[in-house]
């Protein structure tokens, strides 16, 4: 059985996307299995250039099937808008893609309240009860909040009878105006308007909802080649990651196997993926964050700006120990180590080998926050542009790749963001 895992190893935006599609071209089947329009996956292939969120980087590949499984949740009008627009290139087809019936949608309070704890959080108001996460503000965590919760919370599955799905949208609706109104002085949009909204998106997704799981069984038993694409990254995960800054599903392999069912006896590899250095948007400890003036100048260079919300990535040297926590975590078989060229550009490049506060190897994560890294400096490698072989590269950046490889063997190493400026190691 050949089961190829593709997940983050830091916080996210490592490029997966990119990686992603380009194993996606020998795929069967593709599938996203958690977050939500949180995510922003960039892609630039043959087809143009896309940011995608909630759709499986596998929808360039024609013969794969792409599905959005159950740890997924989904707003329907961000699915519907990337569908649309995805369907103006002619290439591009929805015809073997689907969705779970057990994924949750992101309803219009989850939104709400997502925004109403994070201004809260961000204002100093008095007997604010938290700090600020610096979310997405795309209502995530107050929706895998209900479907924890379990009484008020919609599948995909519920939008199938429309008579039973009203009824219950009403019902929900006015109790979580109340609870909004009163915890956060905000007003939802109209019924009248949220109801306009999931009848239309009803329509545009019932033909996709399709039994995944009998899919998914069905691939592995004959044998299919099945990808499993991550989104966000391990240290977002909210049991490995660096919690309370972290998202609110799986981000680990070991999480989307979960997800979708698939036995770990099923897996062939796991690509994990990293730039050359470390970004992290959002709030957080982060050992080896660049001092101010060098952070602005790897943003600038290497584009560091969230997919989703256009904020600001924070930008440090690549930390080992974490990476080594990382690799540990998902049993990594391959790391994809992205943007190698961007890295190149800056005159010195340091690397985190290990903390000052005399801890070596995986750190201790309860104490991230305090830890002092120390460095090796390389001198930058410079252009990149040409190479397609480990061996057309320069002396530095191979002693850089070298000491990653110490971690876990490289597969991977992109040098652009076209599909074909990737060596494969
Ligand atoms: P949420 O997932 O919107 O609740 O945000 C929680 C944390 O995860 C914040 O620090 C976000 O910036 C971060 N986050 C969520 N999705 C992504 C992503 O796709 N890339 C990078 N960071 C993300």
């Amino acid at each position: 059985m050949a089961v190829t895992i593709v997940n983050g190893l830091s916080w996210g935006d490592e490029g997966k996307g990119k990686i992603v599609d380009l194993e996606a071209k020998s795929a069967d089947v593709v599938i996203r299995f958690s977050g939500g329009n949180n995510a922003g996956h960039s892609i630039k292939n043959e087809y143009g250039e896309f940011a995608l969120h909630l759709v499986p980087a596998g929808i360039f590949n024609p013969d794969a099937i792409n599905i959005i499984e159950r740890g997924v949740v989904i707003h329907l009008p961000s699915l519907m808008g990337e569908m649309q627009e995805l369907l103006r290139n002619p290439d591009v087809s929805f015809q073997k893609f689907k969705i779970s019936p057990f994924a949750h949608l992101v309803m219009p309070w989850h939104i709400a309240e997502d925004q109403g704890y994070e201004k809260e959080a961000a204002q100093n108001i008095a007997g604010r009860a938290t700090e600020a996460i610096g979310t997405t503000l795309k209502g995530i965590g107050p929706c895998y909040k209900d479907k924890a919760g379990r009484w008020e919370a919609f599948r995909v599955c519920d939008l199938v009878s429309k008579k039973a799905f009203l009824a219950r949208l009403e019902k929900v609706y006015a109790s979580k105006a109340k609870w909004l109104r009163a915890r956060f002085q905000v007003e939802l949009p109209s019924f009248d308007a949220v109801r306009t909204q999931f009848l239309g998106a009803r329509e545009y997704v019932l033909p996709y909802i399709a039994d995944t799981s009998h899919i998914i069984q069905e691939a592995l038993a004959a044998d299919k080649s099945i990808l499993l694409e991550g989104a966000q990254g391990t240290l977002l995960d909210p049991d490995h990651g660096t919690y309370p800054n972290v998202t609110s599903s799986p981000t680990t392999a070991l999480g989307a196997l979960m997800i979708t069912g698939i036995p770990s006896s099923a897996v062939r590899r796991v690509i994990g993926v990293t730039k050359a250095y470390v970004t992290r948007v959002g709030a957080g400890a982060f050992p080896t964050e660049l001092s101010h003036e060098l952070d602005e100048k790897l943003r600038n260079i290497g584009k560091e700006f969230g997919a989703t919300t256009g904020r600001p990535r924070r930008c440090g040297w690549l930390d080992l120990p974490l990476l080594q926590y990382a690799v540990a975590i998902n049993g990594t078989t391959e790391i994809a180590l992205t943007k190698m060229d961007v890295l190149g550009q800056l005159p010195k490049v340091q690397l985190g080998t290990s903390y000052e506060n005399g801890v070596s190897g995986a750190p201790d994560m309860t104490r991230l926050s305090e830890m002092k890294p120390a460095y090796e400096e390389f001198a930058g490698w410079g252009n990149l542009a040409g190479a397609r072989t480990r061996a057309d590269l320069p002396d530095e950046a191979r002693r850089y790749l070298e000491r990653i490889t110490a971690i876990c063997s490289i597969g991977h190493v992109s040098i652009g963001a076209g599909r074909t400026e990737t060596l494969t190691m």
